[in-house]
């Protein structure tokens, strides 16, 4: 495991719901209108960790079947206690090794997951592998390089502040081919045309500061995993600097993903 992924703890779905999960469920709805893909398709979501995206499909794209697959067993248990539809069903397994046949789903899909692939090309020709010719590859990510997702950019720039190990970890540094250009030229690269990218943008509201603390104490993601690593006296210095930053009261942010789609 490199050294910027040691926090990115994915298991504790309630936790991850709270941190992540129901931006990822907002974004999701205007995702599936953009995709405006009809219904009785066979769908696999890639990384559905707690089963958001999975959630929206089963909910708005009335699919034939749907399996969410995710190499965290404690999200693939969470999800499918979550989404109990008979037409869903989830398994472990990762983007790179999808666990289906060649040519058996119409539309592979994925949210926020695609940049935690260690290899993004292998997981591009995978979603090709099993996706029936005509059908649609799909996915979003946060847009973090643009400092997109303001909770998760507003941590990090004050952990890096206190300090200096903390600033490579910012996903805005892991990942900075999370832009529209850059996704584009990379989907390309891996044999796809006329591949679409657009920004998606959802408000995210937390009723007061704490509101806004709590979940990044939870220890679901790459920043809860890193104030877990904390000692208690960093930890407050850091919760701290943040209350000061952002006030007591309502702190209104806003989360932009963008959405990548390509045919198969
Ligand atoms: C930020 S979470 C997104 C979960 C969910 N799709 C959502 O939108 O809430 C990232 C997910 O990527 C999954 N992941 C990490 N490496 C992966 C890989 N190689 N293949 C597929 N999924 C992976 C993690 O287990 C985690 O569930």
């Amino acid at each position: 495991m490199h050294e910027a992924d040691q926090h990115d703890a994915w298991s504790a779905g309630r936790s991850y719901d709270e941190y992540m999960g129901r931006w990822s469920g907002a974004v999701a709805g205007a995702f599936l209108e953009w995709l405006d893909l009809p219904a009785g398709l066979d769908w696999l979501d890639v990384g559905c960790g707690t089963g958001a995206l999975s959630a929206a499909v089963i909910e708005r794209c009335a699919p034939d079947s749907l399996i969410g697959i995710d190499p965290s067993d404690g999200f693939v248990r969470h999800a499918a206690g979550i989404v109990t539809d008979p037409r869903a069903r989830f398994e472990v397994g990762t983007a790179e090794h999808l666990p289906a046949a060649g040519d058996t789903v119409d539309v592979v899909t994925s949210a926020l997951a695609y940049n935690f692939v260690p290899d993004r090309i292998a997981a591009l020709r995978e979603f090709r592998r099993v996706t029936r010719p005509g059908g649609t590859v799909s996915f979003y990510v946060w847009d973090y390089p643009g400092g997109g997702v303001g909770f998760i950019d507003a941590f990090w720039k004050a952990a890096a502040a206190l300090d200096a190990a903390a600033g490579g970890l910012d996903e805005a540094v892991r990942f900075p081919f999370c832009t529209a250009g850059s996704l584009e030229d990379e989907v390309e690269s891996a044999g796809y045309s006329d591949v679409e990218v657009v920004a998606l943008e959802v408000p995210t509201r937390f009723a007061d500061f704490e509101a806004f603390w709590h979940p990044f104490t939870l220890g679901a993601g790459p920043a809860p995993g890193y104030l877990a690593s904390l000692s208690t006296d960093a930890g407050e210095r850091l919760r701290r600097l943040l209350r000061d930053q952002l006030g007591g009261g309502v702190v209104e942010l806003t989360a932009r993903a963008w959405a990548v789609r390509a045919p198969a």
